[in-house]
Parts: structure tokens; C-alpha cells; sequence
């Protein structure tokens, strides 16, 4: 499978079976994400892999919502791989004036879809998931209260063979060359 194969073939799977992801499966996909390129390379992430199965319960109570019916899919994750922000900052420059803004939040996006890139060669499915109780993750996970966590990958094998089709938006609408459209 070649690269763009692998960007089309991953997906934000959001059913599993109950079969555990191994510890290696975890662990590689953890090495692609800390292979991430970070502002001046601050790589300002810690990734917590949950796949405990108390410690799995605790966290799909903390990511789904009933009431809400939100992410309601989390219940079945077998692993979840927290990415949080450790806000290590590097501010940008322009022409020797601080831009009032960080790299942290683009850069644990780079590493989080490496880690998915590298579950979905593995044949392990994945969903990042924004929206989740963080206070409620914290603390189950023991991350200080005043850290960042703005996304979690949800993980486990596909229940569902059939792949959802890409749905994007045609490159000549949004590529361009050497001038931004008029
Ligand atoms: C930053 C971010 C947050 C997301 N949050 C959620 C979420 O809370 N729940 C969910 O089901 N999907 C979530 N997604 C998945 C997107 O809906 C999905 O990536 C998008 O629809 C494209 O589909 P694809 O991943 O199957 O290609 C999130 C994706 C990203 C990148």
C-alpha cells in the first residue's frame, strides 16, 4: 500500500469488536506519533495509552454522553491514546515580533494522525474524538488539572468491514499554485 492508499484507506472508525489491542500494536503506533516534526522540535506531548480494561471502562464513561447521545461509540473502544498538551511553547516570530500564538495544538495534530496512519496499517481502527469530558479523563487518568487535552484516539479492530467513502472536497477547490484565487 503506498502512501496516499494508506491516507484514503484510514478512517474515523466508530465500531469494534471486543478483541484487546495488543501492547505492541499500541507501542508502534506511539513510535510513529513521536516521529512527529514539532516547532523547533519541543515535541510538547505526553501520550497516555489506556488499555487496562478497568481503566478503559473509567475513560468510555468520560467520552461518551447519553443524555447528549455523544460519541456514544466510545463505550466499545478497546484502547484509547490520550495526547496531552504539555504546553512546552514555542512561540513563532515575525520579523523579530512575538505572534501572540503557539505551535502546540498544530503539532499534537501532526502526531496524532501518525499514530492513526499507523493503526490503520496495522489493520487497528481509530477516531479522534474532541469532544469528551477532560476534567472527568484527568482524573481518572491522573493528569494535572492545569495540563491541555484537546484530543483523543479512540481504538480497536473494525466490527464493520464496510469503509465509509471519502468525502472531500475537490482538490481544484482548494489547491492552488502561486497565487490565492481572485
Ligand atoms: C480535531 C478532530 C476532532 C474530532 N472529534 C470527533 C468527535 O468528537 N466525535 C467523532 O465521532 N468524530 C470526531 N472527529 C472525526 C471527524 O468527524 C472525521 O475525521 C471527519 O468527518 C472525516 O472523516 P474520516 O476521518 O472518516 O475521513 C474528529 C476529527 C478531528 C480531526
Amino acid at each position: 500500500m503506498d502512501f496516499i492508499e494508506l491516507m484514503a484507506a484510514r478512517y474515523s472508525c466508530r465500531s469494534y469488536t471486543d478483541q484487546p489491542v495488543s501492547r505492541e500494536d499500541l507501542d508502534g503506533c506511539a513510535k510513529a506519533a513521536c516521529l512527529a516534526p514539532s516547532a523547533r522540535n519541543t515535541q510538547p506531548w505526553k501520550i497516555i495509552l489506556v488499555n487496562d480494561p478497568e481503566t478503559v471502562a473509567a475513560v468510555r464513561e468520560q467520552t461518551s454522553d447519553e443524555q447528549l447521545h455523544l460519541n456514544m461509540f466510545t463505550r466499545k473502544a478497546m484502547a484509547f491514546a490520550v495526547f496531552v498538551n504539555e504546553g512546552i511553547p514555542y512561540t513563532p516570530v515575525d520579523r523579530g515580533r512575538m505572534k501572540g500564538d503557539n505551535y502546540t495544538k498544530s503539532d499534537i495534530g501532526g502526531a496524532i494522525l501518525a499514530f492513526c496512519l499507523e493503526a490503520q496499517r496495522r489493520g487497528i481502527g481509530s477516531c479522534i474524538i474532541g469532544s469528551f469530558c477532560a476534567d472527568g479523563v484527568k482524573k481518572v487518568l491522573g493528569i494535572p488539572e492545569e495540563k491541555g487535552l484537546d484530543l483523543i484516539i479512540t481504538l480497536g479492530y473494525p466490527a464493520d468491514s464496510t469503509v465509509p467513502a471519502k468525502n472531500r472536497r475537490p482538490m481544484d477547490e482548494v489547491v492552488f499554485y502561486n497565487e490565492y484565487p481572485g
